[in-house]
């Protein structure tokens, strides 16, 4: 057989980790004289970059294979990738004739050849972790979004109790520092104006000595680039130096997502969180003394096993304590081989369903009411893309806030804009009119 792919398609699922890599992966195979399949075209290649943290997650993976088989019943190559790859290696093959390899998110550098092998009838499996060295093998960044990904660390050792990562992931790992900055600036020459820093424990990375705060010093220096920011960070890594430098480096936008997952001290326990409902509040309040308009965001879990109402109602405490400007919430979802799926007291999802919705009011209220309270504030906009409405743009906020805006300034542009009015989950905004 001769048939060599000559069109993709990457579908990334789940974090923004799984997004660096999907636009890793494209680069690669681009390298290789492959091309992107046009939108609504036929791709010989397809790569389904998959997220395993929730069970609806992983599940989405294998229906979206089942959608692949054509009308005419050909079959473009499918290629698993990501964390369920990384979690089911061969067995994914058992599991779907469709998947023609497999390869896991630290092996990923070698999906041409692995191409190679499947398109001449080999089913190649490659999930192994060696340590750092997909990005050694990865060509330079030649194409950038105005606000671009830049994974930092990979990996995680805090075993929280419910928590796949540490198992697909691997345990953590810094990339080095000259590695970073070079990237960084390769970005910036592509056209991005925002670097945003990744790691499932983001502001663990350290190198020789150095951690998180003094890479994002270093990044501060490079012309051309306009703000930093970070994702996603553990409480027990919050330094006073990642705190302090909040308040020095103009480059470091005035946002923090730190996921609390319960406002319960005895759930935190169970779940292995190193920190408390105080211990938590502490960091949040030395963030707000070194910028006082930063944005808050966190993570929450409702219904892990042995949840009780008063814990849970911990939980909505918390977040009127915290009055975040965003957070994301979730259903308890157990997760093969964590220590937390074999624990009693599962919740049955009647009372999931029902938290889940009175915890998603409360964080919608106060998302409102930071969204209200920025409203008249003169501020910088970075655009990022088309709106619905000609001649209307939308571009982020330092605040990390969706804002409409009618102007004719393209992708990548810094636009001064006065904040106009707010919704709960964007915001309208207008252009500075030059005197
Ligand atoms: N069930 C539900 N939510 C989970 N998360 C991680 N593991 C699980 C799980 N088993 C959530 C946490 C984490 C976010 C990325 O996903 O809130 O911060
Ligand atoms: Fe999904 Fe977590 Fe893997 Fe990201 S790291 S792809 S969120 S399982």
């Amino acid at each position: 057989m001769t048939f060599s792919p000559k069109t993709f398609r990457i579908k990334s699922f789940g974090c923004q980790m799984n997004v660096y890599d999907g636009e890793r992966m494209a680069e690669l195979l681009a390298q290789q004289g492959m091309a992107a399949a046009a939108d609504g075209d036929d791709a010989d290649l397809v790569v389904l970059n998959t997220c395993h943290i929730r069970e609806k997650a992983a599940e989405k993976a294998y229906s979206d294979i089942g959608r692949l088989r054509r009308e005419d019943g050909t079959k473009p190559l499918v290629a698993l990738a990501g964390c369920v790859a990384q979690a089911e290696g061969a067995e994914a093959k058992a599991r779907s004739a469709m998947i023609d390899l497999v390869v896991g998110p630290q092996a990923y550098h070698r999906l041409p050849e692995m191409v190679r092998q499947a398109a001449t009838g080999g089913r190649p499996v490659d999930t192994d972790m060696p340590a750092i060295s997909k990005f050694d093998a990865l060509p330079k960044r030649r194409r950038a979004n105005p606000s671009a990904f830049l994974t930092v660390q990979e990996g995680c050792d805090k075993f929280c109790t419910y928590c796949v990562v540490p198992y697909t992931r691997g345990t953590e790992i810094s990339r080095p520092w000259a590695d970073i900055v070079e990237e960084a600036r390769a970005l910036v020459e592509a056209g991005a104006r925002e670097i945003v820093l990744l790691g499932q424990n983001v502001n663990a990375w350290k190198a020789d000595g150095r951690g998180l705060a003094e890479l994002i010093r270093e990044l501060a220096r490079i012309d051309g680039l306009e703000r930093i920011r970070y994702t996603t960070s553990h409480p027990a890594d919050m330094t006073e130096a990642l705190i302090a430098a909040h308040g020095e480096v103009d480059k470091l936008m005035p946002y923090l997502h730190l996921p609390v997952q319960s406002g319960s001290d005895r759930i935190l326990k169970a779940m292995n969180r190193s920190h408390s409902a105080q211990s938590y509040l502490k960091i949040m309040d030395r963030m707000r003394a070194a910028r006082p308009d930063i944005a808050l965001s966190g993570d929450f879990i409702v219904g892990f096993p042995g949840e009780s109402d008063e814990d849970f109602d911990a939980t909505l405490r918390i977040v009127d304590e915290v009055r975040y400007a965003s957070a994301y919430s979730f259903k308890y979802s157990a997760r093969p081989g964590t220590p937390a799926a074999a624990m009693e007291g599962q919740i049955p999802r009647e009372v999931m369903d029902e938290r889940l919705q009175r915890l998603q009011q409360r964080i919608a209220s106060h998302q409102l009411a930071f969204n209200r309270s920025t409203v008249g504030r003169d501020t910088q906009l970075l655009i990022e893309r088309p709106g619905k409405h000609p001649g209307q743009m939308i571009g982020r906020s330092p605040w990390l806030q969706s804002v409409h805006v009618e102007t004719g300034a393209q992708p990548g542009a810094m636009l001064h804009i006065t904040l106009v009015s707010a919704g709960p989950n964007s915001m309208a905004g207008a252009a500075a009119v030059a005197a």
